[in-house]
Parts: C-alpha cells; sequence; structure tokens
C-alpha cells in the first residue's frame, strides 16, 4: 500500500484490508488506459503483499466511474483494437487476483464502470447509485464483460431490456434483482460496509479464503455436477492445509481459532 499513484488513492483503513479509489474526479472516474494500468498495478501488488486479506474498490460519492473513456476510445478503428488486445487488461482483476475484492458502489457506474463493479467477488452499492449499460446509445455493445456477468446475474429477461434500451437503475434494484450482496442508505456507509466484511473476510483463514473464492467462481463457467466435483476435490485438498486442523481443534476446545494462513 505504499506506492503512490495519480488516478487511485490507495491506503489500509483497517487491520488486512486495502482500500483502493478511483481518483480521477474531473473526468468522473472515466476508465482511461493510464488509469487502468495504476489499477492493476496495484492489485497485483496487493495480491503479493501477505499483509492484506481482502481489497476495497470504490470511487467518489458521484462516480464509481462514468464508463470507458469516450474521448479515448472514439477514434479507435477496429485494428487498432484488434491489435492491442483493447480491454484485455481489464480482466487482470478477475483472472490475477486471488484475493476477496469487494466494489463499493456510488454514483454513477455506467457501461465500463459497471462492468468493473461487476468483476468484484461482492459488489455493495448505496440505494441511490446509478447503474447501468448505456454503450447502445453510444453505437456498440459493453465490451468488459457486461452482457455475460449482467445476465447471469440478473437473468436474461431484464438484461436484455437494459442492455437493449440502455435504460439505467437504481442501486436499490441492484440489490433487489441480487445483483448487488447489499444496498445502503448513504455513500459513507456503503464505503464502511464494505470495509467491515473486508476486514471480516481478512480475519479468516487466508487459504480456506483462497480456496472459497476459486470454488464459488468456478460455478460461473461449469455445470453442477463438474462444479461440485471441482469443490469436492478442493474440499477434500484443505485437510493438507495446517489451517483446517486449527480450525477444527479450536472449535473443539471452545478457542477462537489463531490462522497460520497455512
Ligand atoms: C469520457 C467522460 C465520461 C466517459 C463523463 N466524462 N463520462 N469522459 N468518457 N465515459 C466527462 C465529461 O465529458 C465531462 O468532461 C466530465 O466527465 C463531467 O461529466 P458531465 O457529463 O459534465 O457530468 P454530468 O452532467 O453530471 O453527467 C454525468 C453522466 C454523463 C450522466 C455520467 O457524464 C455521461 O452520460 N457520461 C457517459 C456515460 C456513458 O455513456 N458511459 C458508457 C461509456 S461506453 P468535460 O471535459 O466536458 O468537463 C463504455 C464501453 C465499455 O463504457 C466497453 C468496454 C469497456
Amino acid at each position: 500500500t505504499s506506492h503512490t499513484y495519480e488516478h487511485l488513492k490507495v491506503s489500509a483503513p483497517k487491520p488486512g484490508v486495502a482500500l483502493i479509489t478511483l481518483h480521477r474526479p474531473r473526468a468522473l472516474n472515466a476508465l482511461f488506459t493510464p488509469l487502468l494500468v495504476e489499477l492493476n498495478s496495484a492489485l497485483h501488488n496487493l495480491n503479493t503483499d501477505a499483509s492484506i486479506g481482502a481489497i476495497v474498490l470504490t470511487g467518489s460519492e458521484k462516480a464509481f466511474a462514468a464508463g470507458a473513456d469516450i474521448k479515448e476510445m472514439k477514434d479507435k478503428t477496429f485494428s487498432d483494437a484488434y491489435g492491442t488486445d483493447f480491454i484485455e487488461m481489464w480482466s487482470d482483476m478477475t483472472t490475477a487476483v486471488k484475493k476477496p475484492v469487494i466494489s463499493a458502489v456510488n454514483g454513477y457506474a455506467l457501461g465500463g464502470g459497471c462492468e468493473l463493479a461487476m468483476m468484484a467477488d461482492i459488489m455493495y452499492v448505496s440505494a441511490g447509485a446509478t447503474l447501468g449499460q448505456p454503450e447502445i446509445k453510444l453505437g456498440t455493445i459493453p465490451g468488459a464483460g457486461g452482457s455475460q456477468r449482467l445476465t447471469r446475474a440478473v437473468g436474461k429477461a431484464k438484461a436484455m431490456e437494459l442492455i437493449l434500451t440502455g435504460d439505467s437503475f437504481s442501486g436499490k434494484e441492484a440489490a433487489d434483482w441480487g445483483l448487488a450482496a447489499k444496498v445502503f442508505d448513504t455513500p459513507e456507509q456503503c464505503v464502511e460496509g464494505a470495509l467491515s466484511t473486508a476486514e471480516k473476510i481478512a480475519s479468516m483463514s487466508r487459504i480456506a479464503v483462497k480456496a472459497a473464492k476459486e470454488v464459488v467462481n468456478k460455478s460461473q463457467d461449469l455445470g453442477i455436477r463438474e462444479g461440485v466435483d471441482f469443490e469436492r476435490r478442493v474440499f477434500h485438498s484443505l485437510f493438507g492445509s495446517k489451517d483446517q486442523k486449527i480450525g477444527m481443534a479450536a472449535f473443539a476446545e471452545k478457542k477462537k481459532p489463531q490462522w497460520s494462513n497455512e
């Protein structure tokens, strides 16, 4: 957490918890390449930082992020986009980061901003947040997983309607539909709530948390039988961890477990 960035703020406000705040206020945190390069660098650093067990990603009260940067994209050609694998670097959060990430969404989370929020493992929102996939109104479509993640989260009927109309939806709706895990009255409560949950997760065995995230994510890619088989393999493998012994012995002895993270 000791690095400094131009378009992000990174801090460690609670034990084991890192907070990344997107900070490009003049453009409502529009996600241009320099910001994403920094975000990836911060995520990679935190992923290997042994003092950190969970990460919260937020923006400002006004905007989590108002989308990919339209001004950066508008003149791109197909070969620019294809040749540079435009958007591929956005997936680092879902591939390289093995620690839980909670997005705390306040204000606008539109287009790529909504997609970034959905890449997190858990999404928290404030009731008044404005989410949406407005790409259709710009003559294009979601490009950072929105059509897939939104559809899995809210079902095809609602996702199709939202993506074809570009209509936005509120934080309250996001929670009602199951896209967000919790809704809060105010932006401060949303960030505070995310930090508390992150602190709770960071207090668990790191090895069990890593395995839990891995198996839940597998459910998005596998059928139920393969998914359950995969879960069982990982469950069996945790009998080889010290923390399974520590956790179950502590229960039997009515003590609080002191995790070894091994
Ligand atoms: C570039 C953006 C931006 C964006 C806002 N800004 N969103 N710049 N890309 N996505 C800039 C504005 O140009 C403006 O800069 C400044 O931020 C403040 O924005 P305003 O529009 O003046 O603020 P406001 O009137 O409060 O309106 C807020 C807003 C509006 C409703 C969120 O900014 C908006 O509609 N933004 C675009 C939302 C969108 O379409 N997102 C999807 C993008 S496509 P200046 O210099 O004028 O002050 C996308 C594709 C993803 O994300 C595909 C794969 C990643």
